[in-house]
């Protein structure tokens, strides 16, 4: 397994700039070649663009593509399993010369992940893992560690709340990579603490209108007995901003708000004094997903898994940093 940084993705960036070929169509673009000797055709099936983080990730990879000179199909999903896989089949049956898929959800990928094989086409994956019963299904992941993110959060908010609090758990899309492994690593760190109790847990889809309308229901049902919520996205945590606020109470101090993902907007809440920490997820894929594509094709081996490194942010520091994100 290999970590990954901000700095190394952007070597890997410098690297790739220096491949420009003379008598190229656009002067400054490289033209990495495919497999007829043409432009190197990529398919990129995209769960959608439910939150900011996922808007992020599909500049990251168009932009990259862009300036490698790859011809990229891209195939937005709208969060349906079923229309990745419709897009993962016309992939296939248009010979491109390679797959970056980031699956919505981790289970159901075994029979077109097989087809694609059978294709010859390496699919790397971005940012969610799947689960198959044949790791050679794919070529490789690049991702953040979603069990750490959690537990990251799950330690914040424990040190922030002394060991003692009520919370509420906005969670992710339901069957996610994110949203299993960010419960799964929050609740570990929460069950050792016996003053801290879940409330509530229940999905909000990973998108700020959902966060708000799941956070009305908490506040509804559970009024002042809530200390903080715990959203397993930033979107979610700001939607459940929203309807605190709306509920006449003050998000960030009446109830302490922290999420995941690390984007601009949750550092504008925290500034604001609204959102009291984000643990960052990286979606700035781009390089890395098209250096693992180069190297597969040059028969280079590549790591199974990547992880990217990530930073914990919270108001004490959220002005100074506001300034230097990317996303
Ligand atoms: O898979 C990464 C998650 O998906 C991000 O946390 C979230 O914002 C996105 O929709």
């Amino acid at each position: 397994m290999k970590a990954f940084s901000f700095s190394l993705a952007l070597a890997a960036l410098a690297l790739c700039s220096c491949g420009e070929k003379s008598g190229s169509p656009n002067p400054g673009t490289p033209q990495p070649q495919g497999s007829t000797g043409k432009k190197l055709t990529v398919g990129f099936s995209q769960i959608g663009a439910e939150s900011a983080w996922r808007s992020a990730e599909t500049d990251s990879i168009r932009s990259e593509a862009e300036k490698r000179g790859v011809d990229l199909k891209f195939s937005d999903a709208q969060q349906k399993q079923e229309n990745q896989i419709k897009a993962l089949r016309t992939f296939v049956a248009n010979g491109v010369d390679a797959i970056i898929l980031a699956p919505v959800v981790e289970t159901g990928w075994e029979p077109v992940l097989r087809e694609i094989k059978q294709a010859n086409i390496p699919v790397v994956l971005v940012d969610r893992g799947v689960k198959v019963s044949d790791e050679s299904l794919y070529s490789t992941l690049i991702a953040s560690d979603f069990v750490e993110e959690g537990r990251r959060a799950g330690e914040w908010l424990a040190k922030k709340l002394e060991g003692k609090g009520n919370i509420v758990e906005l969670e992710g899309t339901i069957g996610a990579a994110p949203a299993i492994d960010r419960k799964k690593g929050f609740h570990e760190v929460i069950d050792k603490n016996p003053g801290m109790k879940i409330l509530r847990s229940q999905s909000g889809d990973f998108t700020r209108a959902k966060g708000k309308e799941v956070m009305e229901a908490f506040l509804k049902a559970e009024g002042k007995n809530i200390n903080a919520v715990y959203a397993h996205n930033d979107d979610m945590a700001l939607g459940a901003i929203q309807a605190i606020d709306e509920a006449g109470m003050k998000p960030g101090t009446d109830i302490v708000v922290i999420s995941i993902d690390g984007v601009k907007a949750a550092f504008e809440a925290m500034v604001a004094g609204k959102l009291n920490c984000t643990v960052e997820c990286n979606p700035l894929l781009g390089p890395a997903a098209f250096d693992a594509i180069e190297a597969i094709r040059a028969g280079k081996a590549v790591e199974k898994k990547t992880i990217a490194k990530d930073e914990v942010f919270d108001q004490s520091t959220a002005k100074d940093v506001i300034g230097s994100r990317k996303y």
